[in-house]
């Protein structure tokens, strides 16, 4: 018996995408089937590189064929993505822009932005930074690139600014455009046109994600970000306290307002519990545990996990190279984790969005 292409679709039509809810040929997901005697090869096309169900995907096709099509088939499989997008994010050539924002300063956020960057990056992704913190930027020391001004040109009497690229990802700070010592007094107006002039005036080149972290709270940034991008979806950051617990929903709110309309990618709780470098399975909820997990709960966001206290965190923040480009740290799992279910989460809005535009 021969088999043939749509033998192999009919059995891979009986796998489903677990987040999508329907089977990879509706959704356009296989590509390239070839067949060599009782040779399969064909690939699998998944939303992001970071997808968090790869290997189970992969099973249930390779399940499929072996069931539906011939117990004898040679299986080869080749597991590819392409990042969906939805709409046009306004900044050319950027396919998804994430917000990281918490209610309260200090919870962070900036730890959370750099490292779901860099975690992004690792499975793959091209992805960009923005660090849109006006009031603390603090990206420029978390990547060791303090005092760094990036190159800017005039093109047809446009600004083109250059992202500096560090760690496999473009990035861009206000506070490259500031003098630490010398603190601006920002007005209104003027922090609008500077954090605009940092999505739009710089060359990003492709990306499939462009992370900005957002000064703490709702302010003007917020709006000006939000209501000058379609930002795909926010990432709030919280501690397990109740004061920022309480903060990190009034953020949540502001995302929802109709004028707003950003949705929710969930909810990140850092500063979960301690664990001490030499005693990783003890974990010690000094703050009390499960709160940022009830928050989500009760408004019915996705909760994208626990990030420890460790001092590492913090070191490798100040030192300029990010925990989650360090293999043995024990918490660069937990940041690669987080990356993976915000990429997950993105290609379930992405799919939901009625104007989904393939590319
Ligand atoms: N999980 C963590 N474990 C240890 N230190 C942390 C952790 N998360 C953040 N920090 C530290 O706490 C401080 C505040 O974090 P940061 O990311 O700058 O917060 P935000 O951007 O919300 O103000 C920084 O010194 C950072 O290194
Ligand atoms: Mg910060």
């Amino acid at each position: 018996m021969t088999i043939t292409k749509e033998q192999v679709l009919s059995a891979l039509s009986n796998v489903e995408e677990p987040d999508l809810k329907k089977d990879l040929v509706t959704l356009n997901m296989i590509q390239d089937i070839h067949i060599d005697g009782n040779k399969v090869s064909f690939s699998v096309i998944l939303t992001t590189p970071a997808c968090p169900l790869k290997a189970m995907i992969e099973n249930a096709c390779r399940n499929a064929i072996l069931y539906f099509v011939s117990k004898e088939a040679e299986i080869s499989i080749n597991m590819n993505s392409r990042v969906t997008s939805q709409k046009n994010t306004g900044v050319p050539g950027v396919k998804n822009i994430i917000a990281v924002a918490s209610g309260k300063g200090g919870v962070g956020k900036s730890t959370v932005a750099v490292n779901l960057a860099l975690g992004l990056a690792k499975t793959g992704a091209r992805v960009g930074l923005i660090d849109a913190d006006i009031y603390g930027p603090s990206i420029p020391i978390m990547f060791g690139l303090e005092g760094a001004r990036p190159k800017a040109s005039q093109a047809e009497g446009k600004t083109r600014i250059q992202p500096i690229e560090k760690y496999g990802i473009k990035l861009l700070s206000i506070g490259f455009f500031t003098d630490p010592d010398q603190p601006v007094p920002w007005r209104g107006p003027m922090v609008s046109t500077a954090v605009k002039q940092l999505f739009n005036d710089a060359d990003w080149g492709e990306l499939d994600y462009l992370v900005v972290d957002l000064p703490p709270g709702t302010g003007d940034i917020h709006i000006t970000v939000t209501q000058s991008f379609p930002v795909t979806g926010a990432v709030i950051v919280t501690t397990p306290q109740n004061v920022a617990l309480a903060d990190a929903r009034k953020g949540i709110g502001m995302f929802m307002m109709n004028a707003i309309n950003v949705p929710i990618l969930g909810i990140v709780e850092n500063m979960s519990y301690f664990t001490p470098a030499e005693l990783p399975a003890n974990k010690y909820y000094i703050f009390g545990q499960g709160g940022g997990q009830k928050l989500a709960q009760q408004l019915g966001v996705p909760f994208l996990g626990e990030i420890p206290l460790v001092k590492s965190i913090s070191d490798s923040g100040d030192a300029g190279r990010p925990v989650v480009l360090e293999e043995d740290n024990i918490t660069a799992p937990a940041f690669v984790e987080m990356a993976k279910k915000v990429a997950q989460q993105i290609a379930i809005c992405n799919a939901h969005a009625t104007n989904n535009v393939k590319s």
